[in-house]
């Protein structure tokens, strides 16, 4: 099983486009797929129409009153699995706060699954908390969106310092482009900057309408624009994905 967190310190970047994206081609190539929503916000939830079962259930999944593979559901989808959010995981910091050896909670929690899986996605709220802590120390990879802006890109130099006086695993990082816009000098700039840094995968997201229509179809690309430029864009991102961390 290889677990791979959609990070960003920043909210808004294509964290849940690029885990609902990447999960669907994922479960549609045949891997067992399952999405864990960490998320209090529930967007991953929302596009696949799940809602938890039962009350506080991501409060009770990180406390231990109620196994992951309880929590989780099926989706529209063949091979694709998911454990929704709900609000209760606006709690998660305090919760695992108050734990003792939190930083290994989501691993330990993960490992109770690793037969029945080969990929889970875990989308992430923005921040660096104690669940980030767990989060990173417990997953394979760490996949960051990241606009081409000058604030995004502090974002993302202010994760690499925090690993780097946490003494964190920064070979789990891998970093992609996401809602670049092609008029604008800036992005280009900064994007040929960073493409010298092996972190960043060399396809990108482009800042596209039909990523913001998932909202509307409430599905993954693939299901309602199979044909276009945006789902390919991810049909790409995902093929450099399963190179480098899946293979
Ligand atoms: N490549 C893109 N092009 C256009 N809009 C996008 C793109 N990626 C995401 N969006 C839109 O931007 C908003 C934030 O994206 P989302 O994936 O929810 O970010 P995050 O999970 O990082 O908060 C959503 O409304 C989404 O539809
Ligand atoms: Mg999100």
């Amino acid at each position: 099983m290889v677990t791979i967190a959609l990070y960003n310190l920043k909210g808004g970047v294509g964290k849940t486009a690029a885990t609902i994206n990447l999960a669907y081609l994922s479960a549609k190539q045949g891997y067992k797929t399952l999405i864990w929503d960490l998320d209090p916000q529930g967007s991953s939830s929302f596009y696949l129409g799940a809602i938890a079962s039962v009350k506080n259930e991501a409060k009770k999944i990180l406390t231990g009153d109620m196994d992951l593979a309880t929590a989780i559901q099926p989706s529209a989808y063949e091979n694709l699995d998911i454990i929704p959010a709900d609000l209760s995981a606006r709690h998660a910091d305090i919760l695992l706060n108050d734990m003792k050896q939190s930083k290994k909670k989501i691993s330990s929690i993960l490992s109770t699954i690793k037969n029945e899986y080969d990929i889970v996605f875990l989308d992430c709220p923005p921040g660096i908390s104690v669940l980030h802590d767990a989060v990173f120390a417990g997953v394979d990879w760490i996949l960051m969106p990241n606009i081409p802006t000058t604030l995004s890109i502090r974002s993302f130099e202010s994760v690499l310092n925090y690993f780097k006086e946490n003494e964190l695993d920064s070979s789990k990082l891998k970093c992609f482009f996401s809602m670049v816009d092609h008029r604008k000098n800036l992005h280009h700039e900064v994007i040929n900057e960073f493409y010298k840094d092996k972190l960043f995968f060399k396809s990108y997201i482009p800042y596209l309408s039909d990523v913001e229509k998932m909202g509307v179809h409430e599905s993954p690309l693939e299901t309602f624009a199979a044909s276009s430029f945006a789902a390919q864009c991810y049909k790409d991102l995902w093929k450099e994905i399963k190179q480098r961390c899946i293979n």
